[in-house]
């Protein structure tokens, strides 16, 4: 059975390091904000094992107008259980969430890999693509809701 619910940063880094930051210190999983109030990370449990995390923080990007925005950050499935609909599940529960607090418009960088992905769910790339260091390419996605 799947379930979907909100967790404690921490509980996100068992995921974020083999899947984002692999071969990296555990450091490397703490993001800027994960712990403030307005910020929400969320599990996807298959038969309680927590196989997929996402992360949404209250944060504007002044290239869009729209005045409340979030920001996706953290979306990571777990290697072996990738392509299986568990990362649209994470981004559809975030679109709702969002939707319930009047968030206006969601953005996020995207590397360059998960593009093809965020496209399937209807974002937009807005702009060139940009390097993040130690991370590699990405581009700007957005979405209004
Ligand atoms: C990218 C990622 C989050 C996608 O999650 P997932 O659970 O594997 O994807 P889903 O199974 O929900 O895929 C939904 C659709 O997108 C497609 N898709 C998945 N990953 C894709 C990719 N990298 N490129 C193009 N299409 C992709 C699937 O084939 C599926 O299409 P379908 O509905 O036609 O069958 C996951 O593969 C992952 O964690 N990758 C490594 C880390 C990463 O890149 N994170 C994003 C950082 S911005």
């Amino acid at each position: 059975m799947n379930i979907i619910k909100e967790i404690p940063s921490k509980e996100t880094y068992p995921v974020r390091q083999p899947v984002l930051r692999k071969d990296k210190p555990i450091e490397s999983c703490i993001f800027e904000g994960d712990d403030i109030e307005s910020t929400h990370h969320f599990g996807l449990f298959n038969d309680e094992k927590l196989i997929g995390i996402i992360s949404l923080f209250k944060q504007s990007n002044l290239i869009f107008a729209e005045k409340d925005q979030a920001q996706i950050r953290g979306m990571a499935i777990l290697e072996n259980n990738q392509k299986k609909g568990f990362g649209e599940a994470l981004v559809k529960h975030c679109e709702n969430y969002c939707k319930s607090n009047k968030t206006e418009l969601i953005w996020f960088n995207a590397r360059t890999a998960a593009v093809g992905f965020y496209r399937k769910l209807n974002y937009e790339i807005t702009g060139k693509p940009f390097d993040i260091k130690d991370v590699g390419e990405h581009y700007l996605m957005f979405k209004k809701l």
